[in-house]
C-alpha cells in the first residue's frame, strides 16, 4: 500500500492558530468550545455502533472529535478531508459569486475568509491529534475519487458531511466501494420533509447559501443504501447541542450481508 497518500502529521500547532468545530476537552489544554457539543450524545450520533477492532474510514472529520473517540476502540482510523486547493469545498456555483472558479471580487472575499476558517479548523484537528497522541491517518482527497490505495474498510462514517456535497449519491457509492461492512450516516432531521425518499435543494438567490446543498429524509438514504446492497438498515433520531440550541438529527447504520462483504474484499 502506498504511504504517500497520507498527510504528514502536523505537529507544534499552537492554540491561537486553531478553531474548533467540536467542543472538546484536550489533554494538557482543557476545554475548548466549538459550534457542536457532542460530548453527551456521541454514541447516538454514531448509531451506537461498536467500532471494536474495525478499520474505519471517516469522511470529513473537521476538528476530529469523532476521530479521537472512534480510535479508542477501532483497529485503525483513516480520516478523509478535502484538499486545501481549488477543491477545498463543493461550493454552490452562484453565477454572481463564482466561488472557487474565477471568483468575482465578492466571491474571492468569501472564499478567502472561508479558506482561513477551514485552515484554522484543520489546525485544531492537528493540535488534538498531537495532544491525544492519535495514530489516525489523514488523506486529503476529493471524496468522489477516493484512492483505491486506501484499501478496504470495515465501516465508513459520514457525519454531517453529505449535506455539503454536490453529489451525495456519488460520494456514498465511492464509500460503499471501499467498505465491506457498514456505513454510518448522520444528518440533520427536517420533519417537514415527510417520509418519502427525497432531498431538498437549499440554496437560492434569496438565501445565498453557498456551502450547503441539501436536507435529506432518512428514507432517501435507506432506499439508496438498499440499492447499493446494504440489507440491514437501522434508523435512529437524537438531539444534540449546537449553536446553543438543541438540534434534531438522524443516524442510519447500514450493513451489508456477509457474502457481499467477501465479494467486495476480492
Ligand atoms: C459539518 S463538518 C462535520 C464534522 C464531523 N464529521 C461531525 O459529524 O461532527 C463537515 C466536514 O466535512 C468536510 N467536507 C465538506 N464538504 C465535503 C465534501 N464535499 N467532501 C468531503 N468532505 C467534505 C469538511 O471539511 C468537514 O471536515
Amino acid at each position: 500500500m502506498r504511504n504517500d497518500i497520507y498527510a504528514q502529521p502536523q505537529t507544534g500547532t499552537s492554540l491561537d492558530e486553531c478553531e474548533f468545530y467540536h467542543t472538546c476537552e484536550i489533554p494538557g489544554i482543557g476545554l475548548v468550545e466549538g459550534q457542536w457539543d457532542l460530548r453527551h450524545g456521541l454514541a447516538q450520533y454514531l448509531g451506537n455502533y461498536d467500532f471494536t477492532n474495525k478499520r474505519v474510514l471517516e469522511i470529513g472529520p473537521a476538528s476530529g472529535f469523532l476521530t479521537f473517540h472512534i480510535e479508542k476502540t477501532a483497529r485503525e482510523v483513516v480520516a478523509m478531508d478535502l484538499p486545501i486547493d481549488l477543491k477545498l469545498w463543493n461550493f454552490v456555483p452562484y453565477d454572481r459569486l463564482r466561488i472557487g472558479n474565477n471568483p468575482t471580487p465578492q466571491g474571492a472575499e468569501v472564499e478567502k475568509s472561508f479558506r482561513a476558517h477551514i485552515e484554522r479548523i484543520r489546525n485544531g484537528f492537528w493540535l488534538c491529534h498531537e495532544k491525544f497522541q492519535s495514530s489516525a491517518r489523514v488523506c486529503y482527497s476529493a471524496t468522489d475519487e477516493l484512492p483505491k490505495e486506501l484499501g478496504m474498510f470495515d465501516v465508513a462514517v459520514l457525519g454531517s458531511v453529505l449535506l455539503h456535497t454536490q453529489c451525495p449519491t456519488k460520494v456514498l457509492e465511492c464509500c460503499a466501494d471501499l467498505c465491506t461492512g457498514s456505513i454510518i450516516i448522520t444528518e440533520l432531521l427536517d420533519r417537514t420533509l415527510g417520509d418519502a425518499p427525497i432531498c431538498r435543494f437549499l440554496p437560492s438567490i434569496e438565501n445565498d447559501l453557498w456551502h450547503t446543498w441539501w436536507n435529506f429524509t432518512p428514507q432517501f438514504f435507506t432506499q439508496y443504501l438498499s440499492v447499493l446492497g446494504f440489507t440491514t438498515l437501522t434508523v435512529s433520531t437524537h438531539k444534540q447541542v449546537a449553536f446553543n440550541q438543541e438540534i434534531e438529527l438522524f443516524t442510519i447504520v447500514a450493513t451489508r450481508p456477509s457474502t457481499m462483504s467477501r465479494m467486495n474484499q476480492k
